[in-house]
């Protein structure tokens, strides 16, 4: 079985034909140069680069498959698209290639949550076959976007138990590296900043919310700045060295509490702040000290991509979770149950 996996929610657009757990294909044009220079997303933007670069993106992800089809023979037997969360203009760009590439096809389009997207990316390996997760799991999916803890008891049955109030953790890296002067997407250029710092002088609050699974990051952004105010940007790699310490802090001992009392022995990590080497370092430690396992994203599968797309439309096919004619988006998508129950 081959699907084409179409994503287009954000700033990256991209596409992908995984052939029995293996990818055939994996195409992704970023547009982060084309944001750099307002030092973030401009919506207008992405919905006009994504209409730009879908036609070449998908041409080149379904080229190997059309070969391997041979003449006549449509080169994948249905289509994924990411129908939410994320910017409608960018998600009626990728709904329409779906729905085009099926019509054309003559196979089914299937609707994808982007965020679930990022766990099952968890099970992408760069050349080799998909390694399937291990259910029951805790999730944590930390984006630009989201920042929230699920419980997962099987593929297409996750449930949210908490998520962040104001700022995501990808959103508060980005509006600290713009405190701090340095490009964006911030992540990488806090982290990278935050490794060249020596010592640890400076110590920001843990924004922990005892007793709740949620996350709030808005007040941590708000010392930094604070900071900032007193002291300039020239200790730029002691406040980011200080920053990471509390989120991944945070982020550590929430998703470490949280996959104790759900009583699951297995920890899921996804979406582009996985990237994150404090963070990764940090949670493998303290979950191994309790006990639990741990299993990250790969590194080129943490930012946005079109093969995560393509591998939940796969697992939704094989639990039969597939409507005819289903190519609506949801800018505001929440978490469904299409699993079977186990
Ligand atoms: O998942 P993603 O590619 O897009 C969304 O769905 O939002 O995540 C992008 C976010 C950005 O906020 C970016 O700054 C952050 O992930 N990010 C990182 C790192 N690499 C990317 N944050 C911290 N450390 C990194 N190494
Ligand atoms: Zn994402």
């Amino acid at each position: 079985m081959r699907i084409l996996g179409i994503e287009t929610t954000c700033d990256e657009t991209g596409a992908a034909v995984l052939e029995n757990g293996r990818l055939l294909s994996d195409v992704v044009f970023s547009q982060v140069p084309l944001h750099r220079a307002y030092n973030g997303v401009v919506p207008e933007l992405a919905s006009r680069a994504h209409a730009e670069k879908i036609a070449p993106v998908v041409a080149a992800a379904l080229a190997p498959a059309l070969k391997k089809a041979g003449r006549g023979r449509p080169p994948v037997d249905a289509v994924a698209f990411a129908k939410g969360p994320g910017l409608p203009g960018g998600l009626v760009v990728g709904a329409v290639a779906a729905a085009t590439a099926g019509a054309l096809y003559g196979v089914p389009v299937i609707g994808v949550n982007h965020l679930e997207g990022h766990l099952y990316a968890c099970e992408l390996r760069d050349g080799r076959r998909c390694r399937p997760l291990e259910f029951p799991l805790l999730a944590l999916i930390v984006s630009g976007g989201h920042t929230e803890l699920w419980r997962v008891n099987g593929y297409g049955r996750c449930k949210l138990l908490g998520k962040t109030r104001d700022d995501a953790a990808g959103e508060a890296f980005d509006k600290v590296a713009r405190l701090l002067g340095l490009p964006y997407p911030g992540g990488p250029e806090v982290e990278k900043a935050a490794a060249r710092a020596k010592g640890d002088e400076i110590r920001f609050p843990r924004p922990l919310m005892p007793g709740t699974r949620e996350f709030s990051f808005s007040g941590l952004k708000t010392a930094v700045s604070y900071y900032l105010r007193g002291h300039g940007t020239a200790g730029a790699g002691a406040v980011s060295a200080a920053f990471q310490e509390s989120l991944v802090e945070t982020l550590t001992a929430k998703t470490v509490e949280a996959a104790k009392a759900c009583r699951v022995k297995n920890i899921a990590v996804g979406g582009g702040v996985a990237a994150n080497g404090a963070l990764r370092a940090s949670l493998a430690a303290a979950a191994a000290k309790a006990g639990l396992k741990t299993i990250f994203v790969e590194k080129r599968y943490c930012a946005d991509n079109a093969a995560m797309i393509a591998l939940c439309g796969a697992r939704m096919l094989e639990a039969g979770a597939v409507s005819r004619g289903a190519c609506g988006i949801n800018p505001a998508l929440r978490l469904e149950n299409w699993g079977r129950q186990v």
